[in-house]
């Protein structure tokens, strides 16, 4: 079946259901999800609930509630199935993993929305402000999968730090030449090291990368950390971002993506970095200039950069980022998009999910933790200084 058939009868089955909907008018609402294709692995292992098979594992329970519940993966161009149910479904789910954009154009044409949640953390791919214009809610299962950021986080810095990337490419190759890996393999002890936003995310890592003792630990937030976290973490706070990228041997960034995050690292800043730091991004691509980057790694100015997330998702098959190296052959640690879904952040995020949906139902208030967008403003001060 081609892709725009797969479409239409996916889309006509839609219209069944909402056929059946009519019958039950006080109880029906269109909830419309947007998720990975598992394939094969969701298949095998029903854990997988962020993807199209496994559906968050909600689709009996709202339908036992007379609601319907589309779900596909297809989500770009006019005749997707995303953006044909878009136009009349009352709540959206979308995952950042495999982001369905709601562009300001499609709220626009999203009539009957009054609800989107983010399958996870980080919402940056809702027009925030139209949202808020048309009185849309933007609701997050708030730190569903900060635990499992916060380890990758970890994992990235050391395997950078380490150079293990091609340290393990080496083994695989039948190779063994330990000094052209421990030629740039180095100990975290005695670093100094920073995150770019120190929310919850920012402060897990401070706190899990105390062990190691570093030098120092910075941070650069507009919002100063609560008291009680920074004396846990002690890190010092550097007001001016120039200042604070000067001084750090390895950076990570935790902020969200917003109109002043986006495309932060850029050339003129990696001009102000340490000759030879790291970058570590989890947070999301699009707040690195990916040539900038890329360029960066490949003059060495970065001695490497890793993360999991990418400014197009998912990424294609060109980007310069799955095969930018150092001089010396590594310091790249890019994978796909899953620090956020583990089985263990699915299973926190599908059930949030769940609880938000029940609290919208039932007309009980939600969780002020997990609003982004209440009704007509923003209630989180982390989408930028307004
Ligand atoms: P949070 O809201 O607890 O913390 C974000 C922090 O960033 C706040 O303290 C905020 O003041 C700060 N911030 C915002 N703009 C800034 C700026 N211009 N400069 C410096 N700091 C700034 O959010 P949380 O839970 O820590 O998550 C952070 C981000 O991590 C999410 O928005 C999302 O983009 C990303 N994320 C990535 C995941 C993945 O799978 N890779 C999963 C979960 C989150």
């Amino acid at each position: 079946m081609s892709l725009l058939n797969a479409s239409t009868a996916a889309f006509k089955r839609g219209i069944a259901s909402s056929a059946l909907r009519a019958q039950a008018p006080n109880r029906g609402m269109k909830v419309l999800a947007v998720l990975y294709k598992g394939g094969e692995a969701a298949k095998q292992e029903p854990r997988l609930l962020g993807t199209v098979e496994n559906q968050l594992g909600i689709r009996e329970w709202l339908e036992s509630q007379g609601h319907e519940y589309i779900v596909t993966d297809d989500k770009e161009g006019p005749n997707s199935v995303f953006q044909q149910h878009l136009k009349d479904a009352e709540i959206l789910i979308t995952t950042p993993f495999h982001p369905g954009y709601l562009t300001r154009e499609l709220v626009d044409k999203a009539k009957n929305l009054k609800v989107c949640v983010t399958a996870g953390v980080g919402s940056d791919h809702i027009d925030l402000d139209a949202a808020v214009e048309k009185d849309i809610q933007v609701l997050e299962v708030t730190g569903s999968n900060v635990v499992s950021v916060a380890e990758q986080v970890m994992m990235n810095i050391l395997l950078l730090v380490r150079n293990f990337v091609p340290a393990h490419e080496m083994i695989q190759r039948g190779e063994w030449q330990v000094s052209d890996i421990a030629r740039n393999a180095y100990d975290l002890e005695g670093k100094v090291i920073g995150t770019l936003g120190a929310g919850r995310i920012g402060s897990l890592v401070l706190e899990r990368l105390q062990p190691f003792n570093p030098k120092e630990l910075l941070y650069y937030d507009y919002s100063p950390l609560r008291s009680d976290v920074a004396a846990k973490v002690r890190a010092r706070r550097v007001e001016d971002l120039k200042e604070f990228v000067s001084q750090c041997d390895i950076i990570t960034i935790n902020a969200p993506l917003h109109e002043g995050t986006k495309g932060l690292i850029n050339a003129d800043l990696l001009k102000h970095f340490k000759k030879g730091a790291w970058l570590v991004n989890t947070a999301r691509g699009a707040i690195c200039n990916t040539e900038d980057v890329a360029a960066a790694v490949e003059s060495g100015q970065l001695n490497g950069y890793a993360g999991d997330v990418w400014n197009i998702q998912p990424a294609p098959k060109d980007h310069p980022w799955r095969y930018m190296k150092n001089p010396l052959g590594g310091g790249n640690g890019m994978t796909p998009h899953y620090s956020g879904t583990t089985l263990d952040a699915q299973a926190r995020y599908a059930a949030g999910t769940k609880q938000i949906l029940e609290n919208y139902f039932k007309g009980k208030p939600q969780e002020p933790a997990n609003i982004i967008v209440g009704v007509g403003k923003y209630e989180t001060k982390s989408y930028g200084q307004r």
